[in-house]
């Protein structure tokens, strides 16, 4: 028997990861899957609640997610990694789960009212889309799941989760569902290249993981920096300035970047000498990350079968659930 505790995460499939991802949750990951028995998701069923018209970009998406988990470090070895939709189990159990949440609460869910919003929903919202989070508990619960690495805007999920866990088992009795504890990272969200909100996978504001030096390069040049910072001995402002909110995530010299905002503050100091600066940084961060996903690339078909194992290996897991699960709902016929 394993004793390890389980962490579970999940991208959905709707664009390759960008270095948002990485800061806010990939190196995490990469730095978890030791000490814990972590399952890592693709989840291209949430991913269908809102691309239904376009199941090919998620269809396609689900290797350059994996491409990417494998890039930066993601031990197939050591974690399970899942493509949603090959575990049905996880269907089912939404299937029940939907019964013990009410409409009112679904609307509540602060997260998934700005994604409607953001989306131009209004009053068409998909059923689907409405009730991912009860599908995400899902994800969790199914493999007993006892902390979830996410950001803020996750919280609601966990909480939903949680309430979910707690109706199943008192009406049903026992403690079939384990509840599960958010493991927040303290990182800060990285903006859009275009200083316009968060990063965004289908937005054209993202620096992706796979990008090339060259196309690096021009997304770094063309970076939203100060508008009022004109000429180069214009004292310079470093609030709002993405350049600068960039470098506080990856300039691991911290010393010499006080001293960089010190002068770009004072006035003396170009944009482009401070993206120079950053465009060498995010590159050697970047370059072992493109070099290795050019290596599993080169054999897709292993990847494939890498993803088939995880999500075999996934449902042995569900399946042991879901039969307490239906056990317990006296379905076990
Ligand atoms: N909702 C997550 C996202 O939008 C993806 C996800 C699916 C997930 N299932 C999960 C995250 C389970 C954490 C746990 O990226």
């Amino acid at each position: 028997m394993n004793s390890k505790k389980v962490i579970l995460t999940g991208d959905r499939p709707t664009g390759p990861l960008h270095i948002g991802h990485y800061v806010g949750s990939l190196r995490k990951r990469v730095a978890l899957q030791h000490e814990y028995r972590q399952y890592v998701l693709i989840a291209d069923m949430q991913a269908l609640t809102d691309n239904a018209g376009n199941p090919k970009k998620v269809r396609d998406n689900v290797l350059e997610v994996a491409l990417d988990y494998l890039a930066v470090g993601l031990d197939p070895l050591q974690n399970t990694i899942v493509i949603q939709s090959l575990v049905p189990e996880l269907a089912e159990l939404t299937m029940y789960y939907l019964n013990l949440v009410t409409l009112a609460r679904l609307q509540r869910n602060p997260t998934v009212k700005d994604e409607m919003k953001q989306k131009g929903f209004a009053n068409n919202v998909p059923a689907g889309f409405l009730t991912y989070p009860v599908s995400q508990a899902a994800d969790i619960t199914a493999f007993k799941t006892k902390y979830v690495p996410v950001g803020e805007d996750q919280l609601p999920m966990i909480e939903q989760t949680n309430e979910i866990v707690d109706k199943f088992n008192s009406l049903y009795g026992g403690e079939i569902l384990l509840r599960c504890e958010p493991l927040l990272s303290d990182v800060t969200r990285l903006p859009g290249t275009d200083g316009q909100g968060k990063m965004g996978k289908s937005t054209d504001n993202a620096i992706f993981l796979k990008e090339t030096q060259k196309s690096l390069r021009e997304k770094v040049r063309m970076m939203y920096t100060d508008p009022l910072h004109i000429k180069a001995s214009d004292p310079g402002h470093l609030e709002g300035n993405t350049v600068f909110d960039y470098l506080d995530a990856f300039d691991l010299d911290k010393i010499g970047l006080e001293e960089i905002k010190a002068h770009y503050r004072k006035g003396g100091l170009g944009d482009s000498k401070v993206k120079e600066r950053l465009f060498s940084i995010l590159d050697q961060e970047l370059l072992p990350i493109r070099i290795k996903r050019q290596e599993f690339e080169k054999d897709l078909g292993e990847v494939t079968a890498m993803l088939k194992k995880g999500s075999e290996a996934a449902r042995e897991v569900a399946g042991q659930t879901l039969s307490e699960v239906r056990k317990a709902l006296l379905l076990d016929y």
